[in-house]
């Protein structure tokens, strides 16, 4: 940040919902085995909505429990991260904020795929830099299976459902919990890598029906794999240099739980022990926006993220996207 004014890390909760989606469940839908899904991804179960429940149900668990963990006053602004909203239109996060009685908070939508929570946590830490915000609501909710193609085994075995959330509050740079340093980028060449063909303006405006695998999302999963390792251990590598942290300092790599060979690959490309870098793909599989914050939810929950801690995080996701931050673990009350 250049202010002497930080967005602080002051409250973690996460959702994820009820039913449970096991490798063996999807063997008897799809031609695959709970084997070749734990050996190429690492994941052994994740969690689906059940018909009738949407994204913005996931939020606001997820927020209400970020919310009870912080205490205090109420936010007065939410940032929603979301590539799986209720409708294309309008966002989903004032919906989110009515329903969490926030009011009429400034509340809306950023879409940057599994980037969403870093590019959101970054916008808010902004809002709060400059003085348009006090105590921000940052949430990361995904509904994937409702976008998944029944037809294709590779991307239905790897997704899952859930939301995590924070709170940032307005605070100093030495404060623990502090923002201390972002990366962020972009690179729209790689556009057509992970994508949902149809629904926005580009394919309406052909005035042909969507062809229906066109609704459906879509990853070249190869040339993903490699992105994603190449952008998040450089992304990673920018913001330990910002913050002036060797990689022997680091104590904890959060990373976005695509797949564990990428976590590790990214690991390995960092030189920093495979063991200290956060995993919870294996139970909640690849939940897009959600999957940092569900990641910081469960590793502060089983003390893998203790107070005073150098922590990373980083993502990578569709548009191509990639993100990361640092900051020292603070004390939080976990809801
Ligand atoms: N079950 C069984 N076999 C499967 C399968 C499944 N669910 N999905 C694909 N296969 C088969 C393929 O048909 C192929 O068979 P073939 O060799 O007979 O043609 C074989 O497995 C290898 O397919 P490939 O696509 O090369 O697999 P992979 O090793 O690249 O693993 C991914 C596939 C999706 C797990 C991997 O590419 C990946 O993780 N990519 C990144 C995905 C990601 O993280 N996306 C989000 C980033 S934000």
């Amino acid at each position: 940040m250049t202010t002497d004014r930080a967005a602080v890390l002051a409250g973690l909760g996460a959702w994820v919902p009820p039913r449970t989606v096991t490798n063996d469940d999807l063997s008897q839908q799809f031609d695959t085995s709970d084997e070749w899904i734990r050996s190429r991804t690492g994941i052994a179960t994740r969690h689906f909505v059940d018909p009738g429940m949407a994204t913005s149900d996931l939020a606001v668990e997820a927020g209400a429990r970020a919310l009870k963990s912080a205490g205090g006053p109420a936010p007065d602004a939410l940032v929603l991260a979301t590539t799986t909203p209720d409708r294309p239109c309008p966002g989903t996060a004032p919906d989110v904020a009515e329903r969490l009685g926030l009011g009429h908070i400034p509340a809306f939508d950023v879409s940057a795929v599994c980037t969403g929570f870093l590019y959101a946590l970054a916008t808010a830490a902004g809002l709060i830099a400059a003085g348009l915000a006090e105590r921000v609501l940052v949430i990361g909710a995904e509904s994937f299976s409702t976008i998944l193609n029944p037809e294709d085994r590779t991307t239905s075995v790897i997704f899952g459902d859930g939301a995590g959330a924070v709170v940032l509050r307005a605070g100093r740079p030495e404060e623990p919990g502090a923002l201390k340093a972002f990366d962020l980028g972009s690179d729209g060449t790689g556009v057509d890598l992970i994508t949902v063909r149809a629904g926005g303006s580009q394919q309406r405006s052909t005035g042909l029906p969507a062809a229906l695998e066109d609704t459906f999302f879509s990853m070249q999963g190869q040339q993903v794999f490699m992105q994603a390792v190449l952008r998040m251990s450089a992304s990673s590598r920018t913001v330990l240099d910002q913050v002036g942290w060797s990689v022997e300092e680091l104590d904890a790599l959060v990373g976005h739980q695509a797949n564990l060979r990428i976590l590790h690959a990214v690991a390995d490309k960092l030189k920093f022990p495979r063991e200290k870098a956060v995993v919870n793909v294996d139970k909640v599989a690849n939940t897009a926006g959600a999957s940092i914050p569900l990641a910081l939810a469960d590793a502060a929950a089983d003390g893998t993220l203790r107070p005073g801690q150098k922590v990373l995080l980083t993502a990578f996701g569709g548009g191509l996207t990639w993100g990361s931050v640092a900051l020292e673990w603070p004390e939080l009350d976990l809801a």
